[in-house]
């Protein structure tokens, strides 16, 4: 065929998959018959580079880094908005908008004020040509090739006639994939980031748009550059978003009172916990496109909207102390001890200062009172110091040039801001590496807890996690709180997991850049810890979803003389771990199985899991279909399958089955 028609039908077929895929939460493909065609796709193209457009599907993996970022000019500019904090607040800006127009009555526009990063893309004949931060709010950094990558990001608007046009909204994290990304950060030995917002600036500012590629972002649209013509009302604004094809927030609608605004505002504040996403406040806008122009805008914010913001969950406390702890892969966090403080509704005694960086630019020092904000589910931090005016300072912090716990020598690698413990055999980290094999996600070594761990790092009865097989029974039952019964059962469940497979044992080691689902990946590909010992560079950087750095990483654990020596002894202990053949002895090895309705874990998730368990993935029932997994608000498909008698089970006992 030539290039040109199979890049038309590959396109076609590509779009029309994404489109079930992210309107319908259907597949009629296997993601592995999805990914040869876009690996098809991005062969052709790159042999014959003329035949790239713009709206390529190709564009979502990413494409070459950039040197630097470019700039693009906002026109009209991207405004702020004036903020309001009370219902006073707000009814003195309904009394100024309704005497300014002449009338009695006003339609307004209440959306969320999603916490994210404010982006402009621009559509030239329906196509994405642009996308620029707000920047300065003239000038913003040019993250065109980042916003492609991100999927509710439309690269060509739904419709057959030519648009141009400009449109503005909110990029962010929905809370449970930010939850999830910093979970498998953390696994993988990375440090989390701070709070969704920052993760959000962060990815989208990356020169390299594979890595942007990699993070799941969302876009919700809420506004357009120039009023598309024709268009009388943010209400049909949002209409015409919808059908070209963007997300729009659930939640907005239309107010034709004062107290219907209020009462809408009281409503997100009661629903804020239970939102998929973060929030600071609700903004009102004029729905009136007409009226807008009559009221007009100052310089910095137009005057026919503003934010009615929430009281961010801040407190002030003392900073009773500044502690190092070190981590499993030898990170040294400094870590705020507080006078206990409710914040949110917890109380909070600790909270991360994340590194040496951020303390000195938010200037914390022991003493000082600080502001501590616990937004949403996230974990809490400082905001700020509050030092007083004529009081003395306790000393600036600085981040030990020692090990805290092994007082060994700490090293900062380039281009990096944290600082790392470098000695194998550090206390702190033996216990953490000790926590970290015994986890559910690694060994699942049930009875060997934080305080055992602690125990027999402190007894010296355990220097590195082979020695948890050579451990003296006698030893063990001196040990305080441990009587013979308890380890009697460590002792069995130690036994068991000498037979764990490679994936788990693998997630064990604590690899940097290892986590869960690469340790999955890699060990499907290896299957036996011999191939994988053996494996160069080259061949680990096959697998998919392992970059240089991880590859490295990998083959310096099984070269290094101490880590080596760990694992030399973890077979003389009698593990063989190996991989079962994909799903071989899963419950759910041979079952076609199809999702529905609204699932706690993300759907591609789902899919990986079911996957990797040996069952087939489709998107509809049919006479073939064996399980249907049903989550919430599951509708017509659960109908259909409990007339055909299709078996029906919860996400929960899928997960049980899957992971079995
Ligand atoms: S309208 C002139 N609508 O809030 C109109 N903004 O302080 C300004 N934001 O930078 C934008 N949700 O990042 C608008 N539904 C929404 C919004 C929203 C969040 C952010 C946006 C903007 C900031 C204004």
């Amino acid at each position: 065929m030539i290039p040109q028609r199979e890049i038309n039908n590959l396109t076609a077929l590509i779009r029309k998959y994404n489109r079930q895929y992210y309107t319908q939460n259907a597949s009629d493909i296997t993601d592995a018959e999805y990914d040869a065609l876009m690996n098809r796709l991005i062969f052709l193209e790159r042999e014959n580079p003329e035949l790239h457009s713009d709206d390529s599907p190709t564009a979502r993996v990413g494409s070459v880094p950039l040197a630097s970022f470019s700039t693009v000019i906002h026109d009209p500019p991207m405004l702020s908005l004036s903020n309001v904090f009370t219902s006073e607040d707000f009814l003195a800006f309904h009394s100024r908008v309704l005497s300014e127009l002449g009338k009695d009555q006003v339609e307004y526009s209440v959306e969320p004020k999603l916490d994210g990063v404010s982006l402009a893309l621009v559509y030239e004949n329906s196509v994405l040509v642009s996308a620029g931060t707000r920047g300065d709010g003239v000038r913003g950094e040019d993250v065109t090739e980042n916003a492609r990558t991100i999927r509710s990001i439309p690269l060509r608007l739904d419709t057959s006639q030519s648009v141009s046009v400009e449109i503005r909204g909110e990029v962010f994290f929905m809370t449970k994939d930010f939850q999830v990304m910093n979970r498998e950060r953390e696994e993988a030995g990375k440090s989390p980031f701070a709070n969704p917002r920052n993760a959000t600036s962060g990815s989208l500012r990356q020169l390299d748009s594979t890595v942007t590629a990699g993070r799941p972002l969302y876009f919700i649209a809420y506004a357009s550059g120039h009023n598309p013509p024709g268009l009388k009302t943010q209400e049909e604004l949002f209409q015409q978003l919808h059908l070209w094809g963007f997300h729009i927030n659930s939640m907005n609608s239309i107010c034709n009172s004062p107290a219907q605004v209020v009462l809408a505002y009281n409503n997100l504040v009661d629903n804020r916990v239970d939102l998929p996403m973060e929030i600071d406040g609700m903004v009102i806008k004029l729905n009136s496109f007409s009226q807008r122009g009559d009221i007009g805008s100052l310089s910095r914010a137009p005057r026919w909207a503003t934010a009615w913001k929430f009281h961010a969950e801040e407190m002030s406390t003392t900073l009773i102390d500044i502690e190092v702890q070190v981590g499993r892969t030898g990170r040294l966090t400094p870590v705020a001890r507080l006078e206990p403080v409710q914040v949110g509704g917890v109380v909070v005694t600790n909270a991360t200062l994340h590194n040496q960086d951020e303390v000195i630019r938010k200037d914390v020092r022991v003493g000082d009172i600080v502001l501590v904000r616990r937004a949403g589910d996230v974990i809490p931090e400082v905001v700020t110091s509050l030092p007083p005016e004529d009081g003395e300072r306790g000393r600036e912090f600085q981040m030990p040039d020692e090990c805290p716990v092994c007082k060994g020598p700490v090293v900062q690698p380039e281009g990096e801001v944290n600082l790392y413990c470098i000695n194998p055999s550090c206390e702190a980290r033996i216990r953490r590496s000790l926590q970290h094999w015994a986890s559910r996600k690694a060994l699942d070594i049930d009875g060997l807890g934080k305080q055992l761990c602690g125990q027999l790092v402190d007894a010296g009865m355990v220097n590195s996690i082979a020695d948890l097989y050579s451990l003296n029974y006698h030893e063990l039952t001196a040990l305080e709180r441990m009587g013979e019964l308890k380890a009697t059962k460590l002792f069995t469940a130690l036994e068991k997991s000498r037979k764990s497979s490679l994936s788990r044992f693998l997630t064990g080691l604590g690899i940097p850049g290892v986590g869960e689902v690469a340790s999955r990946d890699i060990a499907a590909e290896f299957t036996t810890l011999e191939a994988l010992g053996g494996a160069p560079e080259e061949e680990l950087l096959a697998v998919k979803g392992i970059g240089p750095v991880t590859a490295l990483a990998i083959r310096r654990f099984f070269t290094n003389p101490i880590t080596s020596d760990v694992i030399e002894q973890l077979i003389k202990a009698g593990f063989h771990p190996v991989e079962e053949a994909t799903g071989r002895g899963s419950s759910l090895a041979g079952e076609t199985i199809v999702f529905t309705g609204t699932l706690a874990m993300p759907r591609q998730k789902a899919k990986e899991l079911a996957m990797k368990a040996g069952a087939k993935v489709t998107g509809t029932i049919t006479g073939k279909t064996t399980i249907l997994v049903a989550g919430e608000n599951a509708g017509s498909k659960l109908k259909k399958a409990e007339k055909l008698g299709v078996r029906v089970v919860s996400e929960q006992e899928f997960l049980e089955s899957a992971v079995d």
